[in-house]
């Protein structure tokens, strides 16, 4: 694409500073965090042409759905379907998100590659958002991670409430290292830090990161930022500073949680690869098709993209 009002992705025109990653790895949260809050609740055909959409768009890595209680979260109802219906492309992760044995092994049916288990640094939200206090969420993940040993399975770790909780306030670093640390031990091989309702600032991230890396390498942390106060890529762009390389990111900004009321979505794809290309930092994302994606789900939703640079880019289109 070439343009000419200054928005072009040609190299960039200063030297990359040594201390950024030189490939970031986005994990493409749309079809899970990007729908289960959604008013509207897509069937399985449409959801699962998302995630074909959004592999073409050269993601690697894809949350696919969840194996929760259809109750609790309706919208990721038939999660089972939706990894039926995939035209699974080789070299891209297809992963799910389970709460409990009973989610994983529902997974493992449904052919999910990888699952994720989810702790919060509040006690507040582990209440609301799973029922149990973080210790019994820990237990709870126990016979997951002996299981997903078992299958060959990797364990990825999600810790939320990592900058503030909607039912406890502020967050203290060390309270958010010691659940990550737990969940390390536990085998998950990388952690990704939740800042569900969006209230961190970049200051605020890097020391985040400085405490739970204490006992993690960086190169297994993730960041998970939803941009409800707009500070996500400013957050991100901190942390890749200090050597973070994996982001955590939602096609067209969607994302919240039922639990983290007032939160808004996942810092878009769009945005970080807009920014990541654009300091020389390659993704692997291709942008026009990954456009394609951010228009048919919004379409299908009835909604408007939150992404800016999606916004901004077709504005452009003729
Ligand atoms: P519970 O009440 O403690 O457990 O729920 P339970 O065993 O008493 O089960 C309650 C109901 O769930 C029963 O059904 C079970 O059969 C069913 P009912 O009698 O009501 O009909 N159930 C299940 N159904 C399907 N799959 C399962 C399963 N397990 C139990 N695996 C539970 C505990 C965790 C299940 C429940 O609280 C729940 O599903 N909560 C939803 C949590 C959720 O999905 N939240 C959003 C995702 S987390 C997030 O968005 C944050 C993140 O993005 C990072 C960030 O932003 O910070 C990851
Ligand atoms: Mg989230």
């Amino acid at each position: 694409m070439s343009r000419d009002d200054g928005s072009s992705q040609s190299p960039p025109e200063y030297a990359r500073p040594k201390a950024l990653p030189e490939t970031v790895t986005l994990v493409e949260m749309g079809a899970r965090d990007g729908l289960q809050n959604q008013p509207k609740v897509l069937s399985a055909e449409i959801r699962s042409e998302l995630i074909n959409r959004l592999a073409k768009a050269g993601l690697k890595r894809i949350e696919a759905g969840s194996f929760v209680s259809p109750r609790a979260i309706p919208q990721m109802a038939d999660s089972d379907k939706v990894f039926a219906l995939l035209h699974r492309q080789p070299g891209i992760v297809y992963s799910a998100l389970t709460p409990n044995l009973r989610g994983f092994e529902a997974a493992l049916t449904a052919g999910a590659d990888e699952v994720a288990v989810f702790a919060s640094a509040s006690e507040g939200f582990s209440q609301k958002n799973i029922n149990c206090s973080i210790s019994e969420s820990l237990k709870r993940f126990e016979p997951v991670m002996a299981v997903a040993q078992q299958h060959g399975l990797k364990v990825r770790g999600y810790v939320s409430c990592v900058m503030g909780c909607p039912y406890d306030g502020d967050i203290q670093p060390f309270a958010v290292a010691d659940v990550a640390d737990q969940l390390w031990q536990m085998g998950c091989y990388e952690i990704s830090l939740g800042d569900t309702i969006g209230a961190g600032t970049p200051l605020k991230a890097k020391r985040l990161l400085e405490h739970t890396s204490k006992n993690i390498p960086v190169q297994s942390l993730a960041a998970h930022f939803h941009n409800t106060y707009g500070q996500a890529l400013a957050n991100i762009y901190a942390l890749l500073e200090e050597g973070l390389s994996v982001i955590d990111t939602s096609v067209a900004g969607l994302g919240g949680c039922p639990y983290a009321p007032g939160a808004s979505g996942n810092l878009a794809t769009e945005d970080a690869a807009y920014m990541l290309e654009g300091m020389g930092i390659k993704t692997v994302v291709n942008m026009e098709e990954l456009l394609k994606a951010a228009t048919f789900i919004c379409d299908q939703l009835g909604i408007t993209s939150r992404s800016n640079v999606g916004l901004a880019l077709i504005s452009r289109q003729p």
